[in-house]
């Protein structure tokens, strides 16, 4: 028989995954188990603290439900899903970035016209967010669906507080002919990821904090085009250059305290006054 020592235990790790169908999730395993070793090898990982390591997950695996993802929430807060989106959503240089969808999405959001205000029945001041949806070939995405959600003035989602409308805050609507899209809102504050859990944790033990710039959601749709995530945030906001969730995106951060233009206040006559304007355009890759 074979003697299992800690100078071959990682290639007799390897072996007796290699016989896996699926030649991708041979190739995933296998560097997975070589780096994990390489991993606790570095680092002379003691029993004591493989342990607190073991607990810490089973703590995010107590938390998670089908409202609440706390593996995912970890990998936000590593920087992990912001790596996996910037290596899949920017291969096309010239599409607008994208960035990551968060945890408060909510599919099938009621249909609001072109130039909808989202903001009836929440304080905080008005923004009017405007611009064209476009494709690579420059070509205007005349009727691309968009999705909004966004925090109340509150700092909550709609799906985290019951004492919101079931759709505040969010919606869809469809560009126009033109690919020129407009939506009055209450804008959104900074506001702090969950931290009573795993993640939390993961953030003190680093030293950093839980929160995250101001910012809208938009999923922008288009047949024949990748479906775009996006968020527009504040550039103003004081946490834009330490989000807990490494999203920012320079080319999504504007200010959101712009005064309107003569032809903006024409243009958005229907908006109740005062309110800020930001004009942000997206382009999308092809499919
Ligand atoms: C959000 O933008 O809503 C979000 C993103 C990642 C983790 C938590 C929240
Ligand atoms: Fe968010």
């Amino acid at each position: 028989m074979r003697n299992i020592t800690y100078d071959n235990i990682t290639p007799t790790v390897v072996q007796a995954y290699s016989g896996a169908e699926d030649a991708r999730t041979g190739e995933i395993l296998t560097l997975l188990i070589q780096r994990l070793h390489d991993f606790v090898r570095e680092v002379k990982l003691t029993p004591g603290e493989w342990e607190a390591a073991m607990e810490v997950l089973a703590r995010a695996a107590a938390t998670t439900n089908a409202e609440r993802n706390e593996f995912i929430l970890m990998s936000d807060l590593l920087g992990v899903s912001a790596l996996v989106d910037l290596m899949e959503g920017h291969q096309d240089k010239k599409a607008t970035i994208t960035t990551l969808m968060g945890p408060f999405y909510v599919p099938g959001t009621p249909v609001m016209g072109n130039g909808a205000d989202f903001s009836a029945g929440n304080d905080g001041e008005r923004i009017v967010v405007y611009g064209q949806i476009r494709g690579t070939d420059d070509a205007p995405l005349g009727g691309a669906q968009i999705e909004i959600w966004q925090n109340a003035p509150n700092g909550l989602y709609a799906v985290q507080d019951p004492d919101q409308p079931q759709h505040n805050l969010r919606g869809t609507l469809h560009a126009d002919e033109n690919g020129n899209y407009a939506f009055a809102t209450a804008k959104p504050i900074s506001y702090q990821v969950p931290e009573d859990s795993a993640g939390g944790e993961l953030v003190r033990a680093g030293g950093r904090h839980c929160w995250r710039p101001a910012h809208i959601h938009l999923m922008v749709t288009a047949e024949g085009w990748k479906r775009h995530i996006s968020q527009i945030f504040d550039v103003n906001d004081p946490y834009i250059d330490s989000d807990s969730v490494f999203g920012v995106r320079a080319p999504l951060a504007v200010p959101y305290d712009q005064t309107p233009s003569e032809e903006e206040l024409t243009r958005f006559a229907d908006i109740e006054r005062p309110f800020n304007v930001t004009k942000v355009d997206f382009v999308l890759a092809r499919a």
